[in-house]
């Protein structure tokens, strides 16, 4: 996969309607003199079948956006609509139904259940909420994932690439109104994340999903076509079409220190050993690890 990655076919015509949007998003961690706005009045929209990556450095406020609005943590204030949903106010059992009906996740770390198999974990979310798979629609998200002679596979017997692929058809096969990923690559070597790219922007362009997806990596961003920049809970930058140049160079701009240590993730740098993305025992302090994208 070459890092100037050009979809085969032009995304479909976006229409005006918003798969998400915020309006003066505010999340306030802590109090008083410990008191962190991790995002400070953020108007956002996801339009309906949009591949968006979020990039910014590190506590910039990325995964406070995704977790606010895929309904996992709460506003200090503002609103959040999935569709024409407010769910701000929505108590604990209406947010669960609407994240387990309309909202799809992408971990970093997988998140399978080792005892199951890959059928059976991509199954289990709609088997819990008592639904059954349309057989048409199964065959196609595990086509696209190039998952059909890996079925009865448990995950310790697959690859972290075949992992992902499971959990992206997972995510995929309710059919929710938007997936959002959060460094859905960061752990995968060069070549099984351009796979996960290429195959998520697919979800896109074939099958008209809507995806957003945290990603420090300017490679992975260009496959989106839009990226977002977040920086000290605003958003400072929003990107069309992006390349992997002109991220780069839109980093650069927001942030000329990072210019001199740009990131260096796996799907960046062929050959490179997986797992270069920020990992949890990380222990640099943040602030140097502030000027990496
Ligand atoms: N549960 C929490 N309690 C207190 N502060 C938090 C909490 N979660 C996040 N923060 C703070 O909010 C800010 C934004 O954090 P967030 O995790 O959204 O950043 P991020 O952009 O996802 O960073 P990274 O690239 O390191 O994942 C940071 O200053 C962080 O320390
Ligand atoms: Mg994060």
């Amino acid at each position: 996969m070459s890092s100037n990655h050009i979809p085969s076919h032009p995304a479909p015509e976006l229409g005006p309607e918003l798969a998400a949007h915020t309006e003066n998003l505010t999340k306030v961690y802590g109090r008083n003199d410990a008191a962190v706005v991790a995002l400070d009045h953020v108007n956002v929209e996801f339009r309906k079948g949009q591949f968006t990556a979020v990039m910014g450095p590190s506590g910039s406020g990325k995964s406070t956006l995704m977790h606010c609005v895929a309904g996992l943590d709460s506003p200090s204030s503002g609103e959040v609509f999935i569709g024409d949903t407010p769910i701000a106010s929505l108590n604990d059992a209406r947010l669960t139904e609407l994240r387990r009906d309309r909202i799809g996740f992408v971990f970093q770390s997988f998140n399978l259940i080792p005892t199951l198999t890959a059928r059976e974990n991509i199954v289990l979310p709609m088997a819990i909420a008592g639904r059954k798979p349309d057989k048409d629609w199964f065959d196609q998200v595990i086509d696209t994932f190039g998952l059909r002679d890996r079925l009865t596979h448990k995950p310790s017997e697959l690859s972290g690439g075949q992992q992902q692929r499971v959990a992206c058809a997972r995510a995929l096969l309710s059919r929710p109104d938007i997936i959002f990923a959060d460094e859905p690559t960061g752990n995968l070597d060069s070549k099984s994340s351009a796979e996960i790219l290429h195959f998520l922007a697919s979800c896109v362009a074939e099958l008209g999903q809507t995806i957003v997806m945290v990603t420090h990596d300017p490679t992975a961003a260009s496959y989106a076509r839009r990226a977002l920049f977040l920086a000290d809970g605003h958003i400072v930058g929003d990107l069309a079409d992006p390349s992997r140049e002109s991220v780069l160079a839109t980093v650069t701009q927001l942030d000329p220190q990072s210019a001199s240590a740009p990131r260096s993730d796996a799907a960046s740098q062929p050959g490179a050993e997986p797992g270069s993305h920020e990992q949890p025992g990380d222990s640099r302090p943040r602030g140097a690890r502030r000027a990496e994208f």
